[in-house]
């Protein structure tokens, strides 16, 4: 599995990302920090000793820094402007606000956490610190990302978790030996404290994890973690414990994307599978701060692609510059949403959603195009034939009166889509995409042009997958 060789946070220099205060209330409680963190509690901050620890490797973190240039606060006066970012960009899908829903990622504790300017920082590349973080990567500008710093250290001041401990004064250099003696370097790169010298997986795998070890909840040594287990996590691993270890060695990308779409919440913003996406019935709730900008509502159609067949339907090629954020341009500049950037997961996420529908990885192929055939191809496209440009652009042309909807640039087709998709698109295009306002032009085979190619709309869709070619 390739999630395996993930790494936690790098911890470098975080003394120059955050405060000392946030750090020993983490390492204090970090699931009452932040419900649904894979990081496990270390400590037992209900003693005095376990309080000290927190307050030790505060002070160890705290002193970790890089340099780097000292950067501005958020000025206030933008806060405003990065409440309508959070919202066009729809940042609650994800998140909430005021942590009280489990299901998503509480943004209370921002101001007291990140350190002047951080923030801002943190917002414009997520990954820096985290390559395999879940936090997604929106290519903000310097304005969207100042703004939205404001924003969220606005909103969040004052209501950051309030855990009541009173910590002692740390010691750095005691801090670094309560780190190397609770491994905190097994998970973070660079922190002291190797693997512990733990049993043997065979030993591992023979003993009944649900008596003994990290993942029992009835034994209750001190010095073993307390993993902060999600839904159904600690059954999964019970019921992995009993079939033992050769599941980790297999890679299967098809799982491995399924696995991915979850754990990187794609259905927040995209619908699935006949699921609505998150993001569907949230939206609302931060629509007041954008109440002020006019014409928000008069835009076209605003829904984002389903996901269900996106592997069958663009080369992996394409995904795969989604996923990484570097395809130029965007295929529906009209939508206020944006597709964020994964970047450590482009290349085999793309491939397992291509397997998902039992498609090799693929990339556009050369198409030998027929002049004869791409010129019936354009001629159908046209407002002479089924008009398609009224709502597609192609290349410069804008489309004549995409009042409703929007559609992807014609030009962008042929680096994005499969031939076996485009037929079955054309076929009937609310049958892929349930709700769909582009038409049916045919029904069955006969089109609904009986004077070209003989009212075949099988060859009809060829004579415009040639002209797509041909531009
Ligand atoms: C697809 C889900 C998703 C979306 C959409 C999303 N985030 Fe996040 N974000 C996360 C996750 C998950 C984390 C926690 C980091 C991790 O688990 O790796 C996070 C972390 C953060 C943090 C750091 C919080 C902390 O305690 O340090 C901030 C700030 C943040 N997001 C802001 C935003 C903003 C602003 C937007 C909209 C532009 C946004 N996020 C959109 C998933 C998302
Ligand atoms: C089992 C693996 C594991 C161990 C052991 C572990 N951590 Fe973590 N740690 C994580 C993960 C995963 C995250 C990211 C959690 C999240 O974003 O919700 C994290 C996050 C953190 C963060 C927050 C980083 C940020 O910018 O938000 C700090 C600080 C931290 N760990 C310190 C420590 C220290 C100190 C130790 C040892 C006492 C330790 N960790 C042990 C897995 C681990
Ligand atoms: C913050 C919301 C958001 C999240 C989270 C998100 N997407 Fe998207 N995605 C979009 C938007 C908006 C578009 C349309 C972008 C455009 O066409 O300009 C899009 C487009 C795409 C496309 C291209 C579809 C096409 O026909 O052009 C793929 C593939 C895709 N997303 C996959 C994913 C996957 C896989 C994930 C999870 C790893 C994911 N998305 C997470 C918002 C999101
Ligand atoms: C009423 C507007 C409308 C008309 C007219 C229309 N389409 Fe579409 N078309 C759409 C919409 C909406 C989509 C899906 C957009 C999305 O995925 O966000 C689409 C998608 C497509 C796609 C997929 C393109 C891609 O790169 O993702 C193709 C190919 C296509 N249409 C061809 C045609 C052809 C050929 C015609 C004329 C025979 C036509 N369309 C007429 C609205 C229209």
């Amino acid at each position: 599995m390739p999630e395996t060789g993930e790494i936690a946070p790098i911890l470098a220099g975080i003394g120059d990302r955050v405060t000392e205060d946030w750090l020993r209330n983490w390492l204090a409680d970090p699931k009452a920090m932040k419900h649904g963190t894979n990081m496990p509690n270390l400590i037992d901050a209900k003693t005095p000793e376990g309080l000290r620890k927190a307050a030790d490797l505060a002070a160890f973190l705290a002193a970790s820094k890089l340099g780097g240039e000292k950067l501005p606060p958020p000025d206030p006066a933008l806060a405003k402007a990065g409440g309508v970012v959070f919202h066009e960009l729809g940042c609650v899908a994800c998140h909430d606000q005021t942590a009280d829903d489990a299901s998503r990622v509480p943004l209370n504790n921002v101001a007291s956490k990140y350190l002047p300017g951080q923030l801002m920082a943190y917002l414009k590349k997520p990954e820096a610190f985290h390559p395999f973080t879940a936090m997604p990567n929106f290519q903000l500008s310097d304005e969207e990302a100042s703004s939205l710093a404001a924003y969220l250290t606005a909103s969040s001041e004052g209501k950051g978790t309030e855990l009541g401990y009173e910590f002692p004064a740390g010691d750095a250099a005691r801090g670094a030996e309560v780190a190397a003696s609770l491994h905190c370097g097994t998970c973070h790169p660079g922190l002291p404290g190797g693997v512990p010298s733990a049993p043997a997986l065979d030993a591992v795998f023979k003993a009944d994890w649900a008596e003994k070890g990290c993942v029992s909840e009835s034994d209750k040594r001190p010095e073993l973690p307390v993993m902060n287990f999600g839904e159904g996590e600690r059954e999964g691993l019970l019921a992995f414990s009993k079939a033992g270890l050769e599941s980790l060695k297999k890679d299967s990308a098809a799982e491995f994307a399924e696995r991915q779409v979850t754990a990187k919440r794609c259905t927040a913003c995209h619908a699935m599978d006949g699921n609505a996406s998150g993001l569907d019935s949230l939206h609302f709730t931060t629509a007041g701060l954008a109440a002020h900008v006019e014409g928000l509502d008069e835009r076209v159609d605003q829904s984002r692609p389903p996901l269900t067949f996106v592997g069958e339907m663009l080369f992996s090629s394409y995904i795969e510059s989604m996923l990484a954020g570097t395809a130029q341009p965007r295929p529906r500049p009209w939508l206020g949403t944006r597709m964020p950037a994964f970047p450590a997961y482009a290349k085999p996420l793309a491939e397992g959603l291509s397997r998902v529908h039992g498609f090799e990885p693929g990339v556009p192929v050369k198409v030998e195009v027929d002049p004869a055939l791409a010129e019936i191809g354009e001629k159908l496209v046209s407002a002479e034939g089924f008009g398609c440009t009224t709502c597609h652009g192609i290349g410069d042309q804008e489309p004549t009166a995409a009042f409703e909807v929007g559609a992807v640039n014609f030009a962008l087709t042929p680096g994005r889509l499969r031939e076996e998709f485009h037929h079955r698109w054309m076929d009937n295009p609310a049958a892929v995409t349930p709700g769909s306002k582009m038409p049916r032009y045919a029904d069955g085979n006969e089109s609904q042009r009986t004077d070209i190619l003989e009212g075949d709309a099988r060859k009809q869709y060829e004579a415009i997958w040639q002209w797509l070619h041909s531009q």
